[in-house]
């Protein structure tokens, strides 16, 4: 047969070999533990003897299962589960440094991946190097934080909250010739949208919470690599600080990510269309969305995204309060955190996701404090684009 499309991989993907019962949509192994035929089994099992099942925390066949999937779709060799994207974050960042180490991340990340790096990670003397992403893509000023002791380099595009794009290709070759990896969030753009290994990437992390499980019915995040980078991954930080994805959770995601392709298609289409909406909206003075020409990552985004994916960023006249004016003004709309659902999802990163970051720190990560951030839905883009209409209609002129 001739080679597949990736729409068909995603649908069809791996296929499950450790049951005989010819299922079409595998079972949920929600086990615990494993029975050993006998002692010898067991010891052998532990010791590495055998391979096979021992314990849920180490693994599991439905969590194997969504592993090999994820890994399949990004084109890495191997992949670990995880509890939550903060748990991926957290593992790909703490496996490879100790104590002394530093390493690069782009300041516009996730709110939480901040934290992670700016407070936990210093607890255990690892520090981070932020690169704010507006000079990102200048080699120089990136080349000049590395020195020996950094570990990796770290980067999210498009990155929360602000949609900026970041070059993939010119931070991969950096980390090349130092000899470390770049680890990418692929959270945003997913892996139907974006595969980070075909432009050099050595880790790819998702909050599979996300686009990957799709219905905003789950926690869950995996690491995707190269089988090595992986079984450190599994044999140290996952086995030992034990954030393990629920078989259950696994086995949602497996059956989110069957229609990734159109959910996806659906996503960027639709935020194209409300991005372009917006823009003509008189009270709204700025729209980030990298499907726009006018959008300073929009070149790189042709060249390293499939689509432009179902996130925006807005700033409206009248700043904070009457942003926040809008998010109460919506109907269609929900006012939440999170992305990549079903439903528009809408909220305010400065006083919600990137609350963390101290006004100083959004500031020099280009937060801008008045920014609207949508996670754009399934729902009809005209309905979606009306509802956000009436609630703009409602402030005040200038
Ligand atoms: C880009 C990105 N990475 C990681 C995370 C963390 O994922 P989780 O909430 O599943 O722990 C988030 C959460 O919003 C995110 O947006």
């Amino acid at each position: 047969m001739k080679k597949i499309t990736r729409e068909t991989e995603i649908v069809h993907g791996v296929h499950e070999d450790h049951v005989t019962s010819l299922d079409l949509v595998p079972p949920i192994h929600m086990t615990s533990t494993f029975r050993f035929r006998d002692a010898e089994h067991g010891a052998d099992l532990f010791s590495g003897r055998e391979s096979g099942y021992i314990y849920t925390r180490i693994g599991n066949p439905t969590v194997d299962l969504f592993e090999k999937k994820i890994a399949l779709l990004e084109g890495g060799e191997a992949a670990a589960a995880a509890a939550s994207g903060m748990a991926a974050v957290a593992a790909a960042a703490m496996t490879p440094a100790v104590p002394g180490d530093n390493f690069i991340a782009c300041s516009t990340v996730y709110g939480g991946t901040f934290a992670l790096f700016n407070t936990d990670l210093a607890r255990f003397e690892i520090e981070v190097r932020f690169i704010p992403s507006r000079i990102s893509g200048e080699r120089a000023e990136i080349e000049s934080r590395i020195d020996g002791r950094t570990r990796f380099l770290y980067i999210e595009t498009p990155a929360n909250p602000t949609l900026d794009i970041i070059d993939i290709a010119l931070w991969a070759d950096l980390a090349r010739r130092r000899g470390i990896p770049l680890i990418v969030d692929n959270t945003f753009a997913s892996p139907y949208l974006q595969r980070p290994f075909s432009l050099g990437g050595d880790l790819v992390i998702h909050s599979a919470t996300k686009y990957l499980g799709g219905h905003g019915d789950l926690i869950g995040g995996v690491v995707v690599g190269s089988a090595e980078m992986i079984e450190r991954i599994q044999s140290s930080y996952m086995k030992h600080f034990g954030p393990a994805m629920s078989p259950f959770n696994a086995w949602l995601i497996l059956r989110g990510v069957k229609t990734l392709a159109l959910r996806m298609t659906r996503h960027s289409d639709s935020a194209l269309q409300i991005a372009e909406g917006l823009l003509h909206h008189p009270r709204v003075t700025a729209v980030h969305y990298p499907g726009l020409p006018s959008h300073p990552g929009h070149s790189l985004a042709r060249k390293q995204m499939k689509k432009f994916g179902g996130m925006i960023a807005f700033e409206v006249h009248g700043g904070v309060a009457a942003g926040k004016a809008v998010m109460n003004a919506v109907k269609l709309c929900t006012l939440a955190v999170s992305l990549g659902d079903c439903e528009t999802l809408i909220q305010h990163p400065a006083s919600m996701t990137h609350a963390v970051y101290t006004p100083e720190e959004r500031k020099r990560a280009g937060i801008p404090d008045g920014l609207i951030r949508i996670s754009v839905g399934l729902e009809h883009p005209d309905d979606i684009m009306g509802d956000l209409r009436q609630a703009l209609d409602r402030i005040p002129g200038v």
